[in-house]
Order: structure tokens, then C-alpha cells, then sequence
């Protein structure tokens, strides 16, 4: 009797468990993943952005939706279909409100600032977080409404632009700049918001969004998690931490795993790896598109592995870009057509994996005391330093190149090293994710020579050296958070060198990343009046921050005919303001989180860079090294 009660406990801890763990973790509503509502209304383009619809709450329960789109019968026309949305779903954002930034005074470092002009500047990013901030409410919604929004409990900040919920890898730079200015809570909030969905849904998805579901981005939350960690020395939330991190580890270690053989050795490393069978809700015409109307017809293996390949390329979150394609040129076909994601073991993604297993593997040891037994610390202390051990291996054999002194990814299908350069392979020197053989100081002085030898022909670190794709994770964008990651590997590499011989070029990077942020702000109608900064004429806006840049010089025009806030500039000294090429969208971001983030750190950091004159010529030339 005794042992019938006890097993009854049992099974029910472990439906307990189960109905825990069995939340759905992929796209499962009839309204904003696959079925013939979405397919229906994203085909009939009432929209230019695929993003629109399935940012919008329903305005009626879910029920009267359904038998509303029944209503339309099988071939509605583009005006009932846009009926049936205007009557059937609320405008965008409407699940979400302003967060009231509330101990936000002014920026606490701002006096640190040399140049008034940089000093009024900072002082606005700082108090742009306010715009970008947001709380999850539903309070507007009818009973039996939804939306496509995943829930939090507490406050975000948000890219800006089209990216109105949170993003994984971006908010690494937002919670950098929230740090900056001293919005600790803010970033805590943020974080303890992932960590919610880390337990959740077993994994962190892309972004706050139900069509986020069956993918990750970049794993940087143990980073977010550091990052908070040394600016607070807040030692117990890192242990409330360290079980979850556990499980996000565990999602990459079973979802994104691949053994190499090489040289009668097995290799264990990391790819982006998501399984998808139909267009992305989000892009849905675009994927759909792609997948449908190319220049061959596709056979449904090929459709589905396509599929697959622009939900793993968004994974990455470097979507898209020459690193993902066969194909380098646009060729007649859509060069998305040759995706082979999932076949290439990226540079980045295992630098962020072995400095999570390092992490993990000091912080058990040091703070899992209380955490576990005596024993179970020790078991997990020697794990990860075992996974970070064998990785670093890995990476030494697979993916460091000694004759050419660079990091390239792995290409599962040629087995071999891609051998074309992109910023990612500057990460393991930001991580230190580097084996000792790329850690001589002949080695990093080829690496770091080269780098500065590229910043001699382009004003900031490129995304990838490949001929103008037209894909927005190529040549000629330069990104915020690559620009950070680089600045923060030549201190690292003049830290392991033990000289200065890095310093000059990581603070002309610093002084070029700022310097084009700054004018294109100013140049969208940005001004500073205490400080002298009037407004441009012309300018309706009050200046915008960017996502991205241009890093070319000047010559090249082939880019950009569909730019809003298209700006030439005859100068060479710093990144320019980069306008939309193709294959990402047609419209420019402002906001923007890591913009702001990245360009708030520069300046607590290099506090003597003097604002530009962004009307005449400004250069910012790069140092001989030391
Ligand atoms: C998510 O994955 C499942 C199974 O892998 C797939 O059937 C579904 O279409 C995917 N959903 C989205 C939104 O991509
Ligand atoms: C946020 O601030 C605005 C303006 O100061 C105010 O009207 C609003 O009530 C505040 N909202 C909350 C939730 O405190
Ligand atoms: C990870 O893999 C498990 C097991 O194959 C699968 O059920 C789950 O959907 C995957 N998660 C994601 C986000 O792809
Ligand atoms: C990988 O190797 C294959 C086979 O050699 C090649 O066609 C492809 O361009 C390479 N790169 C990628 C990203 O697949
Ligand atoms: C390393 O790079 C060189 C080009 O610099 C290339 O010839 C060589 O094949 C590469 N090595 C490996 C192991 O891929």
C-alpha cells in the first residue's frame, strides 16, 4: 500500500515535470505559423514588410478569427483579405506599452568626456534607452485575443526599427550600453527575462516572438551574464544563474553537435542547426519566393533543406552572408538559392561555446558550493573544462590556419577550410578562445599586422572580404558589434604581448565607429544646441542611429539605390552611413540598440576622441605600430 502511494508520488512529479518541459518549442498557432491563414494573408501582400502581420494582436478571440477567415472561402480576393485583417487584428505593438526608465538621471560619466560635442552626444544615447524600452501589457487586448508576442514579466529594450521585441545576440550590446549608463537594473531585467525563457523553453530563442521558436541566435547570454557579473560582483545571481546556463549549454551540446573525422581523429565542434520545413513566418514572402519561384523548379527534399538553411542563416544571426552561400556572385539565380548553412562549422559560434564551457567551468568551481555537493562541483568543474580543453583542440586542428595566421570556418562539404576572411575570426581573440599555437607572438603579429593592414584600405573592420554580394553580412558593411569585438581583441593581443603595440589602431577604430555613428545622427537632424551643434537645414528627423555602416571609400556606386537616408560623403577617415542593399529589407533601421550600446562604451572608454566636423574632411589616419 505504502509502495502503491509512493509510486503514485512519483508519477505525478513526473507529469509535473513533463508538462513542464512539454511546452511547445516550435511555432504551433493556427493564426501566426504555417497553415493556410498565414500562407493566405502573407500572399496576398497587404504589407511590404512580411513582419507586419504577424506583429499584430488579434482584435477578436482566436475562435471569431478562425470563422472569419473561413468566411472568405477558398480564393478571396486582396480587398476581403484586407478586410478580414483591418476587422479581425489590432495595429502592431498594441500587446506592449513604454517602460518608464525611472532612475535615469543624467549619464554619471559624462564630465570624463573631453569634447562638448561627444559629451551632449552621449548624454542623448543615454537617454534614448527611454524610447527603446518597453513592458510586456496585454490590458488593451480583448478576452481570448492573441498575439504573437512570447511573454515576460519583466521590462526589455528593444533594436528599434521593424525589431520591436528583444533579440538574443543583439542585447548583449543593449545590456553593454544599459551597463554604461548605469541602468543596472534595466540589464538585469533583461537577462533574468532570458533566463525565464532558458527554463522555459529548454533553450534560448532568436527573439521574443512565437516564430522565434524553432531557432537560437549567437549564444551570448553567459556573456550578458559575465558582463553583469563584473560590473556588480553580484555573486548571487550568478548562482542563480549557473543551473540555467547548464541547460542552455545542453541545447547547443544536443541540437548543434557535429563530428569531424580528420587525419584518423574525431573531432567534436559546433554549427548553427535549425530544422524547418516552411517559409519563415516573418519573411514568409520571401522565403516563399525563394523556395517557389526560382529558376528551377526545386524538388521537396531541396525546398525543405532550403528551408532549413535560411532559418539556420538567421540562427547565426549574420543573415545573410557570403559565409553561408556557395555561390559568391549573383549569377542569374538568387544567390540564396545556394545556402548551405548547416554544412559550415562557424569561427564564432565555437569561440562563444568554449568561453561558456571556460565559464561555466570557473564558476562552479569557485561559486558552486552551495549550489550542489562537493562531489557533483567537481564533476561539473571537470566537464566543461574538459568540453572548453577539447574544443580548443578542435579549433587548434580544424578551424586555426598557421600558414595563412587566420581562423576560417570548416566546410562540411568540401571538408576543409573556407579560406575567406570575415570579422568573425577576431572573436576567439576577443573570447580568448585561442590555442597556443595561435597565441605565439610571431602569430598574433601576423594576425593583428594583417588587420592593420586592412584598416590602412577600409575605414572599419569588414564584415567579409567577398565582392559585393549585395547581402547585408558582407563587403562593404561594418557592423557595431564587429567593430566592438575587434577593438576588444587588439587590447586583449597587447595584454598577451605585454606591449602597446595594438593600442593606436583599437582607438582609431574606436574614434572611426564613433565618428560615423555620431554624423549620421547628425546628419538625419541630429543637434546638441548647448554645445554648438545646430541642426542641419533640410533635416525633417532629429537624428537616427543606425544599424549598420558602409565601411567603402568613396568610389564605388553600385550600392544602395533604395536608401532613405542615403549619404555620400567625400572623406575616407571614417565608416559612412550605410543604406540598404540588397537581400536583407528595403528600409533602414534606426534605433538602434547595439549602435547605441557599442558607441557608449567608446566613449567611457576613449574619453579624449574629439567630435568630427561632419561637413568637411576629418580622417582619422591609422598609426604605425609599435
Ligand atoms: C518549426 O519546426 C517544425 C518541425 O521541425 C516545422 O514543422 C515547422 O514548420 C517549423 N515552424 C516554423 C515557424 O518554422
Ligand atoms: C510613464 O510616464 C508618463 C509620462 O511621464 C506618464 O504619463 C505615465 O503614466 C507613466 N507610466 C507609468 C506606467 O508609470
Ligand atoms: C532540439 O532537438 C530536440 C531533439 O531532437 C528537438 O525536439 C527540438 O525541437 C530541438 N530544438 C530546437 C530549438 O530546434
Ligand atoms: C563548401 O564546399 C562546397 C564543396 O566544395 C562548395 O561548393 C561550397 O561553395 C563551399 N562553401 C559553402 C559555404 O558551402
Ligand atoms: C591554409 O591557408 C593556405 C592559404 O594561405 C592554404 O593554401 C592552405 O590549404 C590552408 N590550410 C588548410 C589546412 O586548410
Amino acid at each position: 500500500m505504502i509502495a502503491y502511494f509512493l509510486l503514485l508520488v512519483v508519477v505525478a512529479l513526473v507529469q509535473v515535470v513533463n508538462t513542464h518541459e512539454s511546452i511547445p518549442v516550435s511555432c504551433n498557432s493556427p493564426i501566426y505559423c504555417e497553415g493556410p491563414l498565414l500562407k493566405t494573408v502573407q500572399l496576398a501582400r497587404l504589407y511590404d514588410d512580411s513582419k507586419t502581420f504577424v506583429d499584430m494582436p488579434t482584435s477578436k478571440p482566436v475562435d471569431q478569427v478562425l470563422e472569419g477567415f473561413k468566411a472568405l472561402g477558398d480564393h478571396p480576393g486582396k480587398e476581403e483579405i484586407r478586410q478580414f485583417v483591418s476587422s479581425h487584428f489590432a495595429p502592431v505593438a498594441s500587446e506592449m506599452k513604454p517602460y518608464n526608465i525611472t532612475t535615469s538621471g543624467p549619464l554619471a560619466w559624462s564630465d570624463k568626456v573631453d569634447d562638448a560635442k561627444y559629451r551632449g552626444w552621449a548624454e542623448v544615447l543615454h537617454q534614448s534607452w527611454a524610447r527603446l524600452a518597453f513592458q510586456f501589457d496585454t490590458s488593451s487586448l480583448c478576452d481570448g485575443c492573441v498575439s504573437s508576442t512570447l511573454p515576460v514579466k519583466r521590462p526589455f529594450v528593444v533594436p528599434g526599427g521593424r525589431f520591436r521585441e528583444f533579440y538574443y545576440w543583439d542585447s548583449y550590446f543593449v545590456i553593454e550600453g544599459l551597463l554604461q549608463s548605469g541602468l543596472n537594473s534595466l540589464a538585469l531585467d533583461m537577462i533574468e527575462n532570458f533566463l525565464d525563457f532558458v527554463d522555459t523553453y529548454g533553450f534560448m530563442p532568436n527573439g521574443a516572438r512565437i516564430y522565434y521558436l524553432n531557432r537560437s541566435q549567437p549564444p551570448f547570454l553567459t556573456e550578458m551574464v559575465n558582463l553583469y557579473f563584473q560590473k556588480t560582483k553580484d555573486v548571487d545571481f550568478l548562482k542563480k544563474a549557473l543551473p540555467v546556463l547548464d541547460k542552455e549549454y545542453k541545447f547547443w551540446r544536443t541540437n548543434t553537435t557535429v563530428t569531424i573525422r580528420h587525419n584518423d581523429r574525431k573531432y567534436k565542434l559546433n554549427r548553427f542547426n535549425v530544422e524547418n520545413h516552411s517559409p519563415r513566418p516573418e519573411s514568409y514572402v520571401e522565403d516563399y519566393n525563394l523556395v517557389h519561384h526560382g529558376p528551377q523548379a526545386l524538388t521537396p527534399k531541396q525546398q525543405s533543406d532550403l528551408f532549413s538553411d535560411l532559418a539556420t542563416g538567421a540562427e547565426s544571426g549574420w543573415d545573410y552572408s557570403s559565409r553561408w552561400t556557395k555561390h559568391h556572385h549573383q549569377d542569374g539565380g538568387d544567390l540564396l538559392r545556394s545556402l548551405n548553412t548547416r554544412h559550415v562549422v562557424p569561427v564564432e559560434l565555437n569561440a562563444l561555446l568554449w568561453s561558456m564551457e571556460t565559464y561555466l567551468a570557473d564558476w562552479y568551481e569557485t561559486y558552486g558550493a552551495d549550489l550542489t555537493t562537493d562531489k557533483q562541483r567537481r564533476r561539473k568543474t571537470s566537464y566543461y573544462r574538459k568540453q572548453a580543453h577539447q574544443r580548443l583542440d578542435a579549433m587548434d586542428t580544424l578551424l586555426w590556419n598557421d600558414t595563412s595566421a587566420e581562423f576560417f570556418d570548416y566546410n562540411l562539404t568540401s571538408h576543409a577550410q573556407t579560406l575567406q576572411f570575415s570579422a568573425a575570426a577576431l572573436v576567439p581573440f576577443w573570447l580568448g578562445a585561442v590555442p597556443a599555437r595561435a597565441r605565439t607572438p610571431a602569430a598574433l603579429h601576423r594576425v593583428f599586422d594583417t588587420t592593420h593592414a586592412l584598416l590602412r584600405q577600409n575605414p572599419g573592420i569588414l564584415t567579409s572580404t567577398a565582392v559585393p554580394t549585395s547581402m547585408q553580412w558582407d563587403f562593404p558593411n561594418g557592423w557595431p558589434p564587429l567593430q566592438y569585438v575587434a577593438i576588444h581583441a587588439m587590447r586583449n593581443v597587447d595584454a598577451w604581448l605585454d606591449k602597446d603595440r595594438y593600442e593606436g589602431l583599437a582607438k582609431v577604430l574606436a574614434q572611426r565607429m564613433a565618428a560615423s555613428a555620431y554624423c549620421s545622427w547628425y546628419l538625419t537632424g541630429g543637434s546638441l544646441p548647448d554645445a554648438g551643434l545646430t541642426k542641419l537645414a533640410n533635416t525633417a528627423d532629429n537624428g537616427h542611429m543606425f544599424e549598420k555602416f558602409d565601411v567603402r571609400s568613396l568610389t564605388d556606386s553600385g550600392f544602395g539605390g533604395e536608401c532613405k537616408f542615403k549619404y555620400r560623403h567625400e572623406k575616407k577617415g571614417f565608416m559612412q552611413l550605410f543604406c540598404m542593399g540588397g537581400g536583407g529589407l528595403d528600409t533602414v533601421q534606426v534605433g538602434f540598440g547595439w549602435t547605441n550600446g557599442v558607441a557608449l562604451w567608446i566613449l567611457n572608454n576613449y574619453n579624449d576622441l574629439v567630435a568630427p566636423d561632419c561637413t568637411s574632411n576629418n580622417i582619422y589616419p591609422v598609426p604605425d605600430l609599435n
